[in-house]
């Protein structure tokens, strides 16, 4: 399928999807976002795709958040809808200059079920954020959708809404304090800092870093490392580590106790374990 806003790649087993609007620093519009979500589907679907790598077309981007313009004229029936039928155009004239004209509990039905960042979330194969420039804002709650958040040296990565009077909607308020501790997250979504890939890496807000050159080579280094193993193995394993920030401890390790007794019944547990008897490589079925 072809693709407006977005560039599918393949290389091998990992697939790459690019945010493909460079001269917006990659911020993502409606567009963007049904696309990101349509070519999860068609990236579940393919079994030859094992790891998903995310990444932002351009020297200087990620993605620098949600569209501000957008969000400027954004009303309840006017986001999705006005999009998919092509009248976002007349809609951003009709609009232009005028106050949001939505009450509280429509702007709650808006942003209910933000589905981009669920979609990315419930992805069931490894998806690494290759954080290449800025990541700001939905950028960053993009990544913090992802299994694996790999920058670049140039990275800055902050959650800026409060700058224009608004808060984190794709769920930064919930995973960003998940995966960095309540008080550094409370720290960057209330001053909207960037901050940069070193200190990232210092809080956890990133797994790694490398120099801006090397960035594709060793993202793609570790992607093809994990697409080498057992692809169901990857997958209920993913299951099991994703559930750990859903559940809690004990309801944690009973589902871990289910899923491995799931995948004691598959044949790539008996190749795995015959074939480091037989001191061989593997050959993996996914079954
Ligand atoms: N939405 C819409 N357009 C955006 C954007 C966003 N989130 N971020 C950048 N752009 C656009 C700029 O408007 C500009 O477009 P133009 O050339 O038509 O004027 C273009 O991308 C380049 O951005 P610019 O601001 O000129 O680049 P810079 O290097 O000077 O600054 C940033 C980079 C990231 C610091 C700055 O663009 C910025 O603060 N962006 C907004 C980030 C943000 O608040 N995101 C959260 C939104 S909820």
């Amino acid at each position: 399928m072809a693709y407006d806003t977005i560039l599918l790649e393949t290389r091998g087993p990992v697939a790459f999807i690019r945010f493909n609007r460079p001269d917006k620093l990659n911020a993502m519009n409606s567009k963007m976002k049904d696309e990101i979500v349509a070519a999860l589907q068609e990236m579940e679907a393919d079994d030859a795709v094992r790891v998903l790598v995310f990444t932002g077309q351009g020297e200087k981007a990620f993605v620098a958040g949600a569209d501000i313009n957008e969000l400027a004229v954004q009303t309840p029936t006017s986001g999705r809808e006005h999009a998919l039928a092509g009248q976002q155009v007349l809609d951003v004239i009709e609009n232009l200059g005028k106050p949001v004209d939505r009450t509280a509990l429509e702007q709650w039905d808006l942003y209910r079920q933000p589905f981009l960042y669920d979609a990315v979330d419930r992805f069931t194969k490894p998806v690494i954020a290759m954080i290449n420039g800025y990541c700001l804002g939905g950028g960053c709650e993009l990544a913090l959708a992802c299994d694996i958040r790999i920058a670049s040296d140039r990275a800055q990565i902050g959650q800026p809404e409060i700058n224009i009077g608004i808060l984190p909607g794709g769920g930064g308020s919930q995973r960003l304090p998940r995966v960095v501790g309540l008080g550094k997250a409370m720290q960057l979504i209330l001053t909207g800092d960037r901050i940069p890939a070193a200190e990232a890496h210092r809080i956890g807000l990133v797994d790694e870093v490398f120099p801006h050159d090397q960035l594709e080579a060793k993202t793609l280094e570790i992607a093809s490392r994990i697409a080498e193993k057992s692809p169901v193995a990857v997958r209920l394993a993913k299951q099991a580590v994703k559930a750990s920030a859903r559940m809690g401890l004990d309801e944690g390790l009973r589902y871990e106790q289910a899923v491995f007794s799931l995948i004691f019944t598959t044949r790539d547990k008996e190749e795995g374990v015959r074939a480091f008897l037989e001191k061989r490589p593997p050959k993996w079925t996914g079954t």
